[in-house]
Formats: C-alpha cells, structure tokens, sequence
C-alpha cells in the first residue's frame, strides 16, 4: 500500500488527530491501521529522557540518567565538525538504549545579545559556523537511524517574551544572519524534523507562518521532514496546518485536533493540506518503526532494526567521550606564562565551583548526569592541591571569614586558581540575564586576591559571556564553560599541561553590556522587539564600528605556537580556492583553528568588514607544517538582494583574510570576480548612511523603516487593546483584572521550581499564552475559565466572567484564590 493509499483510509477525525502529539512526548499513533508512535526526547547536549509520557506539564516526573555532554557554547568552540560528529553519533547510541526515535535538537538561533538566557544551548553568533558545526552533529545522529528535530525555527534570539514576541527584522537580515545556519542544515543533513519557535517573525507567529514554513522551507529550501510546534507554540491549529506546522506538540488533549476537523468540514481548512501534513508525520514514522501496511510483502517490516540495541552503549565510555570532547572546548583566553602548572607548585583552588562545577544550565536541556566530576578532585590526580571555598557558587556578596581564609591561602600558595562562574539561576532557558557581570561576591575576592599575588589564574564556568574587571591584575584566564559532566577532568588536564587548549571563542565577549549592538533594542518593547543593528550582529558590528571588546570572536591561545604562511587564491570557475600552510612554530603538540574571512570594503551593498566562511582545525607535531586548503563557494562571496528576492553577488574585488582569530589576521590577499549584474539594489546609500557608514546600534525610525520596507508595527499595548488568548499574563498585568490576577500567579509561583530554575518556572506562567493554561493543564484549567479570564482583562461581561472564574476557585473581586490551583 502507498502512503496515499493508508492515508486515504483514515476518516477525517483520524487525520486530525495525526497533528497534535499524543502526549507529550509521542506523535500519534492509530493502533486500526498499525501506526505506531515514534517518541522523542530533549537534547541537544546529552538525551533528556522524561519518565511519564502522559503528564504534558513541562515539569512532569523525572528523567532518565544519562551522560552529560559540554553545553553548545562549550561545544561551539572546539570549531571541530568532528566533535558535533561524534557527539551525534555518541547521542543517537544513548537514544536507542532508550527507544527514543528521536532528539529535539540541535538548537542553533544565533547569539543576538550575550544576555539571553539560552545562549549557552546556541551555538554561535555566526551563522556560517552554526550551520556547518549543526550539519555535522545532525548527519552524526542519523547516520544511527535516530532522527533530530532542529530548533527553534526561527529568530528566537531572547528568552523575554518568547512565547508573545515579534522579532521585527528586514529581509536581508533574516536571510544573511537567522535563516542562514537553518538552511545550510537543512540542505547539507536533512533533518527529519524542524521545530518552529514560540516567537513571532513581522507580526506572524512561526507556527503559522507560512513564508517561513512552507514558502522558504519547502519550495526554497527543498525540506522534506516534519514541522513540529515548540512545546505550547500552537496559536490557531487550522491556520497552522495550511502554514506548514505538520505537528503541534504536546498534546492539547484533542481541543487543535477538533478545530481541524472542523475547520475542514466547514471549509476553511482544504483536506488536502492536512493529507500533506499527516503525509510528512507518517514518512518519518515510518523510517523509525516502520507502518507495516506500507511494506506489505516486505521482509522487514521495522525499519529502525537496531532499536533498543544495548551492545554498542555503555555509560562509563561516554563520559569518556564527554570528557575528550571538553577537552576540545575549553578556550585559553589569556596567559601570560603560569600555564601549564608545574605538579611541584604549591597550589590553590579557590571558589566552590572547583567543588561543585556548574557543567550545564537549566531548562529544557536540563540532563539527569550520570557522572560528575570536580576540577579539584580530578587535579589531585596531578598534584597536591589545597582548597579553600571563598565564596559558594550562588553566594551575591562575600563572607568575610571565607574571603579572608581565601587571601591568606593565596599568599602562602606559589599559584592560586579561581574558579568563578554564574550561578544556576542566572542563567537558563524561560528568561534573560540583565548584565555581564558576574555576582559581586566572586569579582571582589578576585580583585583582594591579585593585591597579594600576581600569580592567579582564573577559571571560569559559564554559558556565556562575563565582564572581567580584574582581567588585567591575573595572569591567565581559561574559559571551561558549560563544559558537561566530564569537565572537571578536561579542566585539570589542561591546566597541568596534559592537554593542549585548542578552544576558540564562536561569540564576541564584550567590554561592557553598552557595547552590544543591539543595547538599545533587546529585549525589545511589549509587543515587538527590533533587530535594527540588522546584519550587524557580533563581530560584524564590532568591526564595523571599530570597537575594541574584552576577547574577539575566534580568539583562543595554545601552549605552542603556530605560524602562517604562502597563501594562494586561485579563482575557479565554479569557487575560489585558497591554500596557505601552517606550521607548529612551538615546542608541544596542539592544534590550531585556521580561519577565512570574505570581506568587501567598497561597493554599492553595506556589508560587514569581514565575515568567517571556512575554518579548519589542524593538528600538528612540534616543527610539524601542513598544507591547508578551504574552498569558497560563490555564497561566500554573496548577499541576500531584497530586489531580486535571491542571493547575490556584486562583481569586483573581495578582501581574503586569515587568521587565527578574527583579529589576528595573518595572511591576506585579495580576488575579483565577475558576475553578471544583478538588478538595482534597493539600499542605497543616501537612504541609509547610518548603516553604511554610522553605527548601527543606533538606527532612527525612519531609517529603519526603510530597510524594513514596511511601516513600523506597534510597539506597546493600546489603551484600549483587545486582548486574545495568544496573549500572557505579562501582556494583560496592566488591565484591571490583570493587575489582580499577574499578582496572584506570582504568588501561587512561591516554592515551585521548573526544571531547574524557580525564576524559569514564574516566566513560564507569567509570559506562556494564555491558550495554555486549558491546552496544557490536563484538565485543570477549563477552557470556559480561560475564556471568563480573557473577558475580564478585556472589561467584558464583568459580573458573568467573575462568576465563571469564582467557581473555578480565582476570586478576583477579593484577590485571592480559594482553591489549590497549581
Ligand atoms: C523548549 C524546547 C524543548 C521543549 C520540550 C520548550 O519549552 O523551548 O527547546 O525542546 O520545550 O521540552
């Protein structure tokens, strides 16, 4: 039977049924006609298997134990296609130890501003090393018959708002810098499935967004998986299947798979949109577990033949992997000669992160790790290394008695190592942090340390980037990250020398927070938050500006030393290819991130100074030289044209630059091509001079409108605004009711804790739609009492509405709750 065939068997109801999940953590499945589920689980930095299928609540039941692997930031840096490989390879092998068919992730939104919380799960600033370090992950995991969901598709750059939000992004930007990595995916790994993001692209939620999922994705980009929804993402479940959206998830306990069905009886949704739908759902489930009517005759009827194959897994030889892979990781950022220690030295640690390492943030990611270990439990393996705690690893402000045994340790010590990090609940998926810095208490005992020695070392545990006001009083600094359960170990190894550091930093660290180009546009306004610095994102602004920043993207120090030389760039017909040589210049062995800018300094088109668009990560003995070839595609050299609606490429010369970082270039050259011309930029320069030749942090209205090429959407509330249940609880707080109700949810928030984090659990109920709250609750919350509240933060049949939300145990007349209502 073909798929058609199967589909045209099920009724209209089962059809239906296929686009929303089965719970939450399985598609559909319809035992009349042997439709087995497939089941997925979180990632993407070890598998987040969850106990209970049936309790769609995020914080349902526990999880599974598995290995803890470096955290994308952490994983980004090693700038090692090999790496993300051999993580997928290792994760698809825990996933089927499991029977899950499938890992919701990588997730691979660019770094917008080094503030938002999830930053340490994306990968890069760049999208050009997003998408090739994403690629390999995603052909790792399903050269293994596991499938990936890559998320969040697209432009979920913030945790603030992200289930309301609407990013306000001109076209060329959204191709150039957040569709970018996306495609590249898509096109060089085929992932089995795509997960559209919470957020809103120019005023349309992507679970609705038919340009982006269909349009672009299919006609464009050629995808052939399935489009599942984030968790809670569904606004309008018709709207959404005729967009592109094949699966809604979790379940919504069937309300979005009735207004499919109704909506095709009355004609507003076509069924051959939901047969397209269901069509890609049933493709993929048929590759994992196989529809036996569709392989009637066949032999093998499972298609996934080594599910639940334990043989190959064993949890102790991933963590072995997890730690060769930190190793990869971890970015020397200075040093200044006390690295590599000497086993000799009497020796420091300071700070409980050395105890206690933070390996990993919180949310969704969140992993149960099977074994954790401290840097100072894996350095007394080398060394006899004294400890004093300093500080606790959450601690805001210092305690004398700790600090002061803390100094006195440091001046005895010939070397005193710091670890400092951020906190747990600094840093995670649900909210934002508000600055750089790190908590005072680790700052000051930082700062009294360096008055009595200037041998310190600093090491740091965090997902992304931190202010280092004492850079210039310690002697070295290594970046550990988020660096996964074997980190300590990595950790230890590289501060004794064991390992070679060759981590590279895939996103710019700021001097300050006032520096970042989008400083005055994040998290945004109410409704809309908008990218005016454009493509200007990361290094691209900060070079485009000349501003000076506290570490550039690509920096990272060896403990050897690497020298460049013969570049050749010789311009095929179909790409330009370039060679140049390197050679360990230095007496140990290591390894050196090599790396190609384009850059276009003239031209009718503004584009940043220069833009990574090939890397390689090299080997090499002491003495050792190796000859080094990247090949650039004409896409290297292109921008995205709003008037051709196509990428394209400005003839003439191209700046070649490489480097070691991209601010210590050490080879240069130039190539020019000839293209046949492409129609008339819309951008010209007398309209848009800030972009050109300004800063673009600072864009006006009307500039911006004009690179948008569209009116600028509302940024806040009317007075009067109607409000839906798309809206939050954060949305309606200045309503009446709102006020009443946001201060009872608060409340009611008080001692609960969301996979992780309690501020990820408050930001779950204050900014999560409304639609929600009946969608998700299992029945705890009706949709009558949703629908009363929206009447009530809308002023509408007010003594009605209270009475319905009365009986639901919310007395909004009194303020109070006068049921448990969790
Ligand atoms: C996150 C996703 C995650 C999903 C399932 C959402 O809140 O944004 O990244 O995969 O939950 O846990």
């Amino acid at each position: 039977m073909t798929l058609k065939e199967l589909i045209g068997q099920m009724t209209l109801a089962e059809k239906a049924m296929f686009t929303e999940g089965k719970n939450a953590w399985e598609t559909p499945a319809l035992e009349r006609l042997s439709v087995p589920s497939i089941r997925v689980a979180d990632g993407p930095h070890g598998v987040r298997k969850q106990n209970d299928t049936e309790d769609t609540t995020p914080e349902a039941a526990g999880t599974v134990t598995s290995v803890c692997f470096p955290s994308a930031s952490a994983l980004a840096a090693s700038f090692n296609r090999g790496v993300f490989a051999m993580l997928g390879e290792t994760l698809a092998k825990e996933c089927k130890s499991l029977d899950v068919d499938m890992i919701l992730g990588p997730a691979i939104n660019i770094k917008r501003s080094p503030l938002c919380g999830r930053n340490f799960e994306y990968v890069s600033e760049d999208p050009y090393l997003t998408g090739e370090l994403a690629g390999a992950y995603v052909k790792g995991v399903q050269r293994h018959n596991v499938g990936v969901s890559v998320k969040h598709f697209a432009a979920n750059n913030q945790e603030k708002k992200r289930m309301t939000i609407s990013a306000v992004i001109d076209d060329r930007t959204l191709r150039e810098i957040y569709l970018s990595a996306f495609e590249s995916v898509v096109k060089s790994a085929r992932p089995d499935s795509l997960m559209c993001s919470y957020n809103g692209i120019n005023g349309v939620f992507s679970s609705q967004n038919r340009k982006l999922l269909h349009d672009i994705l299919r006609d464009e980009w050629g995808y052939d998986g399935f489009v599942m929804s984030d968790w809670g993402a569904v606004h309008d479940r018709p709207i959404g299947v005729a967009s592109g959206l094949d699966l809604g998830m979790p379940s919504s306990g069937g309300v979005d798979a009735k207004a499919v069905e109704e909506a095709v009886k009355n004609g507003t949704l076509d069924e051959s949109l939901l047969d397209e739908a269901v069509a890609n759902i049933l493709k993929k489930v048929d590759k994992y577990k196989g529809i036996p009517l569709l392989h009637e005759g066949d032999s093998v009827t499972a298609r996934n033949s080594e599910s639940s194959d334990n043989s190959q897994f064993n949890r102790s030889d991933d963590h072995k992997i997890a730690r060769k892979i930190a190793s990869e990781c971890m970015v020397l950022l200075k040093n200044e000669g006390m690295l590599p220690l000497s086993t000799s030295e009497k020796i420091v640690f300071i700070g409980e992160f050395a105890r206690k390492p933070r390996f990993q943030g919180a949310g969704s990611s969140h992993i149960e790790a099977f074994r954790v270990s401290s840097p100072l439990a894996a350095a007394r393996h080398f060394a006899d290394v004294r400890y004093k705690k300093g500080f606790g690893c959450d601690d805001e402000k210092l305690d004398e008695k700790l600090a002061e045994e803390a100094v006195l340790a440091a001046r005895k010590a010939a070397v005193t190592v710091v670890f400092a990090g951020l906190p747990d609940e600094y840093e995670s998926e649900g909210f934002d942090r508000d600055s750089l810095k790190l908590p005072e208490a680790q700052n000051e005992l930082i700062r009294r340390i360096c008055k009595v020695t200037p041998n310190i070392i600093v090491c740091l545990q965090n997902g992304s980037p931190v202010s280092m006001p004492w850079i210039n009083d310690v002697n070295a600094v290594l970046e550990c990250y988020l660096a996964g359960e074997a980190g300590g170990e990595a950790c230890a190894r590289i501060l004794f020398g064991k390992t070679n550091p060759s981590g590279k930093l895939a996103e710019t660290f700021p001097l300050k927070l006032s520096d970042t180009p989008c400083f005055d546009n994040f998290p945004g306004k109410a409704k809309t938050v908008e990218y005016r610095e454009a493509i200007y994102v990361g290094y691209r602004y900060y070079d485009k500006v000349s501003k000076e920043v506290l570490f550039p993207f690509g920096h990272g120090l060896s403990y050897t030393t690497f020298a460049y030389s013969d570049l050749k760039i010789s311009n095929e017909i179909d790409d330009v290819k370039i060679n140049f040589k390197i050679k360990n210049s230095g007496r140990c062995a290591g390894a050196e991130v090599a790396q190609v800018y384009v850059g276009r300094p003239t031209g009718q088109v503004h584009r940043a100074v220069r833009e990574l668009k090939g890397f390689e990560k090299i080997y090499l003995e002491p003495g050792e030289e190796r000859e080094i070839t990247v090949i650039l595609d004409r896409r290297a050299f292109s921008y995205y044209s709003v008037g051709d609606a196509a990428w394209t490429i400005e003839p003439g010369s191209y700046h070649i630059s490489v480097g070691s970082s991209s601010r210590d270039i050490r080879l240069r050259g130039v190539v020019t091509l000839d293209t046949v011309g492409a129609k008339e930029n819309p951008h010209r320069a007398e309209e848009l001079s800030t972009y050109f030749f300004g800063d673009p942090a600072k864009i006006g209205d009307e500039e911006f409108t004009k690179l948008l090429g569209m009116p600028l959407p509302e940024a806040d509330y009317a007075p009067d605004e109607k409000f839906t249940l798309y809206n939050s609880l954060e949305d309606v707080k200045n309503t009446r009711f709102g006020k009443v109700f946001y201060k009872l949810a608060k409340l009611a928030c008080k001692g609960h804790t969301l996979l992780g984090s309690k501020k990820m659990f408050e930001t779950n109920v204050l900014e999560t739609q409304m639609r929600n709250y009946f969608t998700w609750s299992g029945g705890r919350v009706t949709e009558d009492t949703a629908k009363a509240l929206l009447g009530l933060f809308n002023n509408e049949d007010i003594e009605k509405n209270l009475k319905i939300v009365a009986s639901a145990g919310i007395d909004l007349v009194k303020g109070r709750l006068t049921k448990r209502n969790d």
